[in-house]
């Protein structure tokens, strides 16, 4: 079989100055894709700005023999991302992918968590992701074609202590992505989720050395290369990522219960006394879509 190639193709790495974006830039460039590598260089928790960040990336790749342009706009406004598009366009004549995956993190307990940490990154990954995406979706449809990842995160997918916000954006992005997915249907446009686990200034003091050295960004960066690719048909699905492993995830649901009311409404007591079997997932059925969920209503 042939090598998965992105010859004559552009893709758009934001926050690809980081751990995951770097990889996933680099990986692009060397299978032939003109990148345009996005990144503010602030800090983790969003403050400041360099444009280094991307500078430096964009050397590696051209030092490499790769085709590169930095681009230092913060995604979170609409201007910029149409700004950040216009780059591709002008340096490299078209836009083929996007992988959203500017992040910040603003962790904190619910309790302490100001109204500026919520915002602030729902800003970035939320509202970074629909102002890089509404910018090229136009050229997507046109072309009839376009390749977009959204980054999501366990957080999102599970919920973690100290992370309502960023738990929350996270999973807004999996409806955005899987949303997404239904519309680009007809113009071959794909739109995936990946909840990727790696070694960054994210995770580096969280998780121990020896799993730091299992969960490289090279580790992830496959599976956002494929599916960027032309040779992908998968779209609207959700994985995991990370040491070698890709978990496809997809939310099932048990057989449930039914209200023995003629009119549905069951009583309070009938919800209580059926609680184990509302609560039993022995048997599962994946649910997916809203038409299918809408179904096991109705049946
Ligand atoms: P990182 O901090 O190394 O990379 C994030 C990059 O986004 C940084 O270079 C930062 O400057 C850039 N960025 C932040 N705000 C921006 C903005 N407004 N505009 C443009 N660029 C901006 O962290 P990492 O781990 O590489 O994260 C990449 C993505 O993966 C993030 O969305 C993160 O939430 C997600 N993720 C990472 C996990 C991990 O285990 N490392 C786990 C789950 C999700």
């Amino acid at each position: 079989m042939s090598d998965v190639r992105f010859d004559g193709k552009t893709v758009i790495v934001t926050g690809a100055g980081g751990a995951l974006g770097r990889t996933y830039s680099l990986m692009f460039a060397s299978r032939g894709a003109n990148v345009v590598v996005n990144d503010l260089g602030g800090s983790t928790q969003g403050e400041g700005a360099s444009k280094s960040a991307a500078d430096k990336v964009v050397e590696e790749i051209q030092t490499a023999g790769g085709t590169a342009v930095a681009s230092y706009d913060s995604v979170t406004e609409m201007d910029n991302a149409q700004k950040i598009v216009q780059t591709a366009l002008d340096t490299f004549g078209g836009v083929h992918a996007l992988v959203n995956n500017a992040g910040i993190l603003r962790d904190k307990s619910f309790a302490k968590m100001s109204e500026q940490d919520w915002d602030m990154v729902h800003k970035v990954h939320l509202r970074g992701a629909f102002c890089m995406t509404k910018a090229v979706w136009e050229h997507f449809r046109e072309q009839s074609y376009g390749r977009v990842v959204n980054t999501s995160s366990a957080a999102g997918l599970y919920g973690n202590f100290g992370q309502a916000n960023y738990s929350a954006a996270k999973m807004g992005l999996v409806g955005f992505g899987q949303t997404l997915a239904l519309e680009g249907v007809k113009y071959d446009i794909k739109s995936n989720i990946v909840a990727p686990i790696a070694r960054s200034r994210m995770t580096e003091e969280l998780l121990p050395p020896e799993v730091l050295k299992m969960i490289e960004p090279e580790t992830v960066a496959p599976l956002v290369g494929y599916l960027c690719s032309e040779e992908c048909q998968e779209s609207g699905q959700v994985f995991e990522v990370g040491a070698g492993r890709v978990f496809h995830v997809k939310l099932h649901r048990g057989a449930g219960f039914k209200s023995g009311a003629e009119n549905g409404v069951a009583s309070l007591e009938e919800i209580r006394d059926n609680w184990s079997k509302i609560m039993d997932l022995s048997e599962l059925t994946a649910v997916n879509s809203l038409q299918e969920s809408t179904m096991g209503f109705i049946q």
